[in-house]
């Protein structure tokens, strides 16, 4: 929630803030700001709404020189987002500035104390009280702004990355970190400061990751200095060479990244199974697995933590886990795991999946379990993410940026890496028989193509996307391993175009949802031949008789859905444990072309963040 981006060096810090802040907008796009020293004068332009919208104050304002800058696009925690609680805040005395990304808990108390001392507040936020606050110690206590920095970070409780510079010293920018990312593009006598590497890919591959609880002094003089900001310990910056490269964080084409990442799942998926399949050797190599196959073979049970559609992909992975490697799973929301003092022993392993590798409760649920003595596993997408870090081992999920909010390409691949998971472990256990194992690894081999067979059904989605785009409410259904998927379905529907939608185990419907069900209510009913294929077609039978207009997700050549369906979406046959990767397709298409028929914002719908980092 909330991207940052600073720069300072020779160029012209307006562009490269302005460019890096629209690729980090999927952070947050309530508000947007930026501060620039030109040498002389401290400008200030912020705005409610989008980076376009700061671009054109900017204009206004004629706030676009310098060398010197820091810049924000907010996902608002306190106070609406108006211009005025825009990042980002000045202290009293005209002479720092400071961009946020998370929560100062114990604001309140600081902004009294701070009163009483004689501050005023224009905003509504907990930044400007950490920004007065930072200038309240580095006067009292005579001190430079870089410790003062770090005396007021020790008074605050709360999650934060942030850059603060001082115009009377324009040669540093001050950065810290907790429970927030935060990275440093080095470049030649040249520092770029981001959420993430995005903004700065162009300039430099070389990048510093703040850790937790690390602070740096960023100067254009004497280089990168960072502390531990609670003992003020040095620490050796690592610089790692950054892999990614501008084409994979560009539309490359597509009208929207959610476009574009759908269409990106074969090759994600192949991404994510690539060199962990090895079907010519009919084995699966994780290392993460591997080098702790004791832990998951001696588990009593293992725990899947996780929130969204990454809640979604740990339910698909409870089917597997069970059917085929015969292991306990439950499945929890991290929100609710994290505060209801579950049972949890050395011999649970913990699984924690999120594509972004930030998300809060995610990251408080692992705490828990570590505290607990779980041994805790990180199936992140986001490299060095926080709960890649914090996790006592993991594997990653490939599937490369994701930038649509929407999530998309990395639900398969996270299933994709399950479903790996599952199958090693099976092995391992010995709950496979060795030719079902090879059956298994040759279909998910052949998985991408099937993905790309289901993509050309576009044209023909996009026709019932316009016959539904009004609905008011649709209802999805599925069974089995297709249960979640219909969860998926609905979840990618309501966010990105508003409809309300719900997904229900299908034989549920009987249950309660039936009574929705008119004429007017579209029912997307996953119908795979895999499975529980007969039971489905009486579950359509019953909404048949109800009048509602039913949408089948059927296997390629499928009659007895079709004779009964209003419309059917075809999509290839695969063995039932792999068919969420592919059924999952059509939904996503769905929900897409409604919301661009509608005229929703797609990779940005309202109210959301990509990357959720505050409970
Ligand atoms: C839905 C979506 C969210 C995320 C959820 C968890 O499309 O993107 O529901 O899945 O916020 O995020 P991660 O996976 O980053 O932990």
């Amino acid at each position: 929630m909330c991207g940052i981006v600073g720069y300072i060096g020779h160029r012209e810090a307006y562009p490269i803030i302005i460019e890096g802040l629209k690729r980090l907008e999927y952070r947050g796009y309530d508000s947007a700001g930026v501060a620039l020293f030109d040498g002389e004068n401290l400008k200030v332009s912020k705005t409610k709404g989008k980076v376009s919208d700061l671009e054109i104050l900017c204009e206004k304002e004629n706030t676009k020189n310098g060398s010197l800058g820091i810049g924000h696009t907010r996902w608002a925690t306190h106070g609406v987002p108006n211009d005025v609680n825009s990042h980002p805040h000045i202290s009293n005395s005209g002479n720092l500035v400071i961009i946020h990304n998370g929560i100062i808990e114990n604001y309140e108390s600081l902004k009294k104390e701070l009163i009483s001392r004689g501050y005023t507040f224009k905003s509504d936020t907990d930044t400007e009280v950490l920004i007065n606050l930072i200038e309240e110690i580095k006067k009292n206590e005579n001190v430079k702004l870089g410790k003062a920095v770090q005396l007021a970070l020790n008074e605050v409780v709360g999650a934060y990355a942030i850059a603060v510079f001082d115009k009377n010293r324009p040669e540093e920018i001050i950065i810290a970190r907790l429970g927030s990312p935060l990275a440093v593009g080095v470049g030649k006598d040249e520092y770029f400061i981001a959420s993430d590497a995005s903004p700065f890919l162009e300039y430099t591959k070389n990048a510093i990751y703040l850790e937790d609880e690390e602070m740096a002094i960023v100067s254009i003089e004497k280089g990168i200095k960072v502390r531990k900001i609670k003992d003020d310990s040095l620490v050796a910056p690592y610089i790692q060479e950054l892999k990614l490269n501008l084409e994979q964080i560009e539309k490359g084409g597509y009208d929207h990244f959610m476009l574009k990442e759908i269409h990106e799942q074969p090759k994600a998926i192949t991404d994510t199974y690539r060199g962990r399949l090895l079907r010519s050797e009919a084995i699966i190599k994780m290392a993460g697995v591997e080098d702790n196959m004791k832990k998951f073979l001696n588990a009593n049970r293992f725990i899947i933590v996780a929130c969204g559609t990454s809640w979604h992909a740990g339910l698909v992975a409870e089917y597997i886990f069970e059917d085929i490697a015969r292991i306990p799973v439950e499945v929890e929301y991290a929100s609710e795991f994290r505060y209801r003092n579950p049972v949890i022993t050395e011999n649970d392993v913990v699984i924690a999946i999120s594509q972004s590798g930030e998300t809060a409760d995610t990251l408080a649920a692992i705490k828990l379990a570590k505290s607990k003595g779980a041994f805790v596993f990180g199936v992140c997408n986001v490299v060095g993410s926080s709960i890649a870090r914090e996790t006592d081992a993991g594997a990653y999920t490939h599937a490369g940026p994701e930038i649509g909010v929407a999530s998309t390409k990395a639900f398969t691949t996270q299933i994709t890496v399950l479903t790996l998971m599952a199958l090693r472990l099976a092995r391992a256990k010995g709950t496979i028989s060795s030719s079902d194992f090879r059956h298994h690894l040759l279909e998910l081999e052949m998985i991408p193509k099937k993905v790309e067979k289901a993509l050309e059904e576009d044209e023909h989605i996009k026709k019932i996307a316009d016959i539904y785009k009004n609905s008011r409410n649709c209802l999805y259904l599925g069974r089995g391993y297709n249960f979640p998927v219909a969860l998926e379905g609905a979840l990618k529907l309501k966010e990105i175009s508003y409809i309300h939608a719900e997904g229900y185990p299908a034989a549920e419907m009987k249950h309660g949802p039936i009574a929705l069900i008119d004429e007017n209510m579209p029912i997307v009913v996953i119908a795979t031949k895999k499975g529980h294929y007969e039971k489905v077609v009486s579950n359509i039978q019953e909404i048949k008789s109800r009048k509602g207009k039913i949408i089948g997700i059927v296997t390629e050549g499928d009659e007895q859905v079709r004779a009964l369906a209003d419309h059917v979406i075809e999509v290839p046959e695969t063995i039932e444990s792999l068919t969420p990767l592919i059924t999952t397709i059509p939904l996503q298409l769905l929900s897409y072309h409604i919301a661009v028929l509608l005229g929703k914002n797609v990779d940005q719908p309202r109210n959301l963040a990509k990357s959720v980092t505050v409970e």
